[in-house]
């Protein structure tokens, strides 16, 4: 008998596969972008189009569960709780980047139970569920061992809100100090699965939402990762501030950024 988080799991691979198509399939296309609060902050008809679909999925099958989704807001309920980035890259998505996915996290009793990012371009879903390790496709991954900062290979993104934009500009400037590499690609849930995948040593970024997270962090965790906020506690989703890392180095990012903030 599939247990309620195996069809949770099910439904969120297939629908994230649906609407990864449906993005993929429009990447070229003319595009109408919005810009939402903020400066920099955009959204697209593909953003929407990409979110109904979803939402109406998860609504179809778990009509009582809640849905904490970017575009739409929250949908009340109860007995589970759904995290939906229905395109995590817009910037990237509406100049044509391939750099973007599609992420989806459940949760029931306040503990994530699975987490699905699916980027469309590579055709690669990563996934995780709890207790049964973090995978990109069928390969199950692990976080890397670099244990020297200086030969970490790290990413961070920018928030669109100009005060915590400028405040990164701090601890980027520490970092590309002292790593080997930094990067910005510019879709939050996709550096996380990179995080999990022993791709990047480490990342760390504030202002973020809980769906850009919810499911990228979970990977993290069941890859090994140690993650916090900046200041080495456990994240709140809805504050948004991670450091996500291998556990040889997690330490000494922190250390980075709490000297970076004394300046
Ligand atoms: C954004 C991306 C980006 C991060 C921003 C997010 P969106 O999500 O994840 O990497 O730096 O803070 O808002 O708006 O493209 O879904
Ligand atoms: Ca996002
Ligand atoms: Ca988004």
């Amino acid at each position: 008998m599939p247990t309620w988080s195996d069809r949770a799991f099910d439904l969120a691979v297939s629908v994230a596969h649906r609407a990864g198509r449906l993005l993929d399939r429009n990447l070229l296309g003319r595009r109408t972008i919005e810009h939402k609060s903020g400066f920099g902050n955009l959204v697209t008809e593909m953003d929407r189009a990409s979110e109904e679909l979803i939402v109406r999925a998860i609504r179809r099958t778990f009509p009582d569960h809640a849905i904490v989704a970017e575009e739409s807001g929250r949908h009340e309920g109860a007995g589970g709780r759904w995290f939906v980035d229905p395109l995590d890259g817009t910037m990237n998505y509406a100049h044509g980047l391939p750099m973007y996915a599609v992420s989806i996290a459940f949760e029931r009793e306040g503990r994530m139970e699975g987490g699905v990012v699916y980027h469309p371009a590579l055709d690669e879903l990563w996934w995780a569920r709890r207790g049964r390790g973090a995978w990109r496709n069928r390969r199950r991954v692990r976080v890397s061992r670099t244990a020297r900062l200086s030969e970490a290979f790290l990413c961070t993104g920018f928030p669109y809100a100009m005060a915590p934009k400028v405040e990164n500009l701090r601890y980027w400037d520490a970092f590309i100090r002292r790593a080997s590499a930094v990067r910005r690609v510019g879709s939050a849930s996709l550096d996380l699965c990179y995080t999990a995948g022993g791709i990047y040593d480490g990342f760390w970024e504030f202002h973020l939402g809980p769906w850009d997270i919810a499911a990228g962090l979970l990977l993290c965790e069941e890859a090994g990762a140690k993650v916090s906020n900046y200041t080495g506690r456990p994240v709140d989703l809805f504050r948004g501030e991670v450091v996500a890392a291998n556990p040889r180095l997690h330490q000494a990012m922190l250390a980075v950024l709490r000297r970076a903030r004394l300046y």
